[in-house]
């Protein structure tokens, strides 16, 4: 199909979300539609993907592979897509972001609480020194006081003497933020906004109510695994690990003589998380070198060594539930699981047992319409989550070319700042 000229980011009502993984970078093209601006819908259009090597732990290590990986993942969706986009919404992750709390008061200026008023409070929550190094990634008002009434979203209007916003922001490195920019414009595309990729999986496959009752979002990826807590509407803990899915590969290498490339194949083709789902009996073939002559396994056995990775994985996980507060079965709306390695077999049992919560797996299905059935898998949690969150950011009307993040975040006002508190 011929390319049209409509370009994402230039008043169409196309979006592009891109997922730079460590195995693979994924882009995904859509259309706002829907009922705007309350409750758009990313039409899904297109999806690309294409395999990296370029990124390790949310890091650029080689720019070069990196461009290579976005321009064929983007061309792959655009072409799908019949249409041509400039700007991405790009996720970001890794050991190098943190999160913090902080907090702003100001004296109302007038008799009620003005949309500066909450301007204000918010610049001073965010005038914190974020350390060397590090932007501002993203800056959540998590909640406002009006004297010492709490909970409250949206003081505007509000009568009151005494303005204090407890406010949650996120920093990531600044020159893992300029690579991927690097990479993504060499690429020949632009960077509308970066976000943390954990919170983009939550858009797509959280449900408010989860939110409410108290919830976790693990996304088991390729080389890291990203945690998110919710609560009350709010987000109260993130965190990422470095362990995930190449290193239940590597186990697979070492305890069976395997290949890197072979152990892959044998996870995705007989793998599973959970030793109880496997037939006892069962064998699968191992491919051999002519030395090794022909060799079996028991499927029980790649099961069980990948069980003890996972398993590994799932403690770390529930340590950082501890470390939230959440621990001990503390989370009503229990874990969902995305990322690629969701898919294996018996997860979901795993980490059940695990975690003491419920668990299930997150596909996304919130808030899109068109090729959701290229999309419906856990994998795809992240690269959907970036469409829906720059479809909502498109539709609530923020000013364009507005980036959040870096220096040109201290110019936000009010209005911006209230579409991003909707999202939590
Ligand atoms: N069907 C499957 N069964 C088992 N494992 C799978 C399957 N599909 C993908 N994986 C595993 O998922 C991992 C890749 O997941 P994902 O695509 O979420 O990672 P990524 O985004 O590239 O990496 P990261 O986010 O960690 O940088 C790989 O380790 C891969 O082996
Ligand atoms: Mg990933």
């Amino acid at each position: 199909m011929a390319a049209t000229d409509r370009r994402a980011g230039s008043g169409g009502r196309l979006v592009a979300g891109l997922d730079l993984g460590s195995t693979k970078t994924c882009a995904v093209i859509a259309e706002i539609v829907g009922d705007l601006p309350r409750a758009p819908i990313a039409k899904i259009l297109g999806v690309g993907l294409a395999k990296n090597t370029g990124v390790r732990r949310g890091m650029v290590r080689d720019i070069d592979e990196t461009t290579r990986s976005v321009a064929a993942a983007l061309k792959d969706a655009e072409r799908m897509a019949g249409v041509r986009v400039s700007d991405v919404t790009c996720g970001i992750a890794g050991e190098h972001v943190s999160a913090r709390g902080s907090s702003g008061i100001v004296a109302v200026s007038g008799e009620e609480i003005n949309a500066q008023d909450v301007a204000r409070v918010n610049e001073v929550a965010r005038a914190v020194s974020l350390g060397r190094d590090h932007e501002l990634l993203h800056d959540i008002p998590q909640e406002y006081i009006v004297d010492q009434q709490r909970g409250i979203s949206d003081p505007v209007g509000m009568t009151g003497t005494r303005l204090e916003v407890e406010m949650y922001l996120v920093t990531v490195q600044a020159t893992a933020a300029q690579n991927l920019r690097k990479s993504v414009q060499r690429a020949g595309y632009r960077v509308a906004d970066l976000v943390l990729e954990p919170l983009a999986a939550s858009y797509a496959v959280l449900t408010d109510d989860e939110k409410e009752l108290g919830v976790a979002l693990v996304e088991v990826g390729g080389s890291s695994t990203g945690v998110a807590v919710f609560h009350e509407g709010k987000i109260r803990h993130l965190a990422s690990l470095k362990y995930a899915g190449a290193h239940v590969t590597s186990d697979l290498v070492q305890g069976l003589g395997v290949t890197q490339a072979d152990a892959e194949r044998l996870k995705e083709r007989h793998g599973a998380a959970y030793t109880p789902l496997v037939d006892a009996g069962e064998m699968v073939s191992l491919p051999s070198t002519p030395g090794q002559g022909a060799r079996q396994a028991s499927r029980e056995l790649v099961a069980h060594i990948i069980h003890q990775r996972v398993d590994e994985i799932f403690d770390l996980v529930a340590r950082e539930f501890d470390r939230a507060g959440y621990g001990g079965g503390r989370l009503p709306a229990g874990v969902v699981l995305t990322g690629g390695t969701a898919h294996l077999p018996g997860m979901v049992e795993l980490a059940r047992e695990a975690f003491a919560v419920p668990v299930r797996a997150g596909q996304p299905e919130l808030g899109i319409s068109g090729l959701t059935d290229s999309v419906q898998a856990p994998r795809y949690a992240v690269p959907v989550g970036l469409v829906l969150y720059a479809a909502r950011k498109a539709a609530g009307g923020a000013a364009p070319g507005v980036l959040l993040g870096g220096a040109r975040l201290d110019r936000l006002f009010g209005p911006v700042k209230r579409w991003l508190q909707d999202f939590f």
